[in-house]
C-alpha cells in the first residue's frame, strides 16, 4: 500500500487538518478592526478612560446593537456613558468600509476579548446603514 497514490492523499488529509486548526471564524473582522478601530479603541477594545470609550464588556454595544452600523459608517458626536464613564470626545465614520465590511467589525466585536452580544447578518446590517442614510448621519 505504498503507492504515490496513498502518500498524496495523505498529504492533502495533513494540508487540510492544518488549516482547520488555524481557522478564526472573525479574522476578517478582526483585520478590518485591527487597520482601521484598534488605534483608538486598542488591540484589546479596552480603550482610552477618559478619551476612547472601550469596547471590551462594553455595556453601549450591548445595548445599542441598531447603532453600530451608523456609528462605524458616519462617526458619532454627542455625549455618551459607556460603563459609567462619560466620553465626549467625536469620532469619525470609516466610510469606505461595505456593508459586509461592517458586519465583519461588529461580529468581531461582540465576540471578541469576552463580549457575547450575539450576531447580526449582513441582511440586518444592510437595512440598518439605509436607514441612517435617510436621516443623514449615525447619531
Ligand atoms: C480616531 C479615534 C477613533 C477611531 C479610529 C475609532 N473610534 Fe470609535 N470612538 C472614538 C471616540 C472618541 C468615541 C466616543 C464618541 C462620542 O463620545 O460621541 C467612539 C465611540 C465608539 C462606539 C460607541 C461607544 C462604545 O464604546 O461602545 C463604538 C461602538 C465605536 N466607537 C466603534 C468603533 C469602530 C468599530 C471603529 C473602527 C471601524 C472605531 N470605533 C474607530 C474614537 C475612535
Amino acid at each position: 500500500m505504498s503507492s504515490p497514490k496513498y502518500a498524496v492523499i495523505c498529504l492533502l488529509g495533513l494540508l487540510l487538518w492544518s488549516y482547520a486548526c488555524q481557522y478564526k471564524p472573525y479574522s476578517h473582522g478582526e483585520i478590518m478592526y485591527q487597520n482601521f478601530c484598534a488605534s483608538c479603541h486598542m488591540d484589546d477594545g479596552s480603550g482610552l478612560t477618559g478619551n476612547i470609550p472601550p469596547l471590551a464588556g462594553a455595556d453601549f454595544l450591548k445595548a445599542y446593537p441598531e447603532k453600530l452600523p451608523c456609528i462605524i459608517r458616519y462617526g458619532i458626536a454627542d455625549t455618551i456613558v459607556v460603563n459609567g464613564v462619560s466620553y465626549n470626545t467625536p469620532m469619525a465614520g470609516v466610510p469606505q468600509l461595505t456593508d459586509a465590511e461592517i458586519t465583519n467589525i461588529i461580529n468581531y466585536m461582540n465576540q471578541a476579548w469576552g463580549n457575547d452580544f450575539g450576531f447580526v447578518n449582513p441582511l440586518e446590517v444592510q437595512r440598518i446603514l439605509k436607514e441612517c442614510r435617510t436621516v443623514g448621519g449615525g447619531r
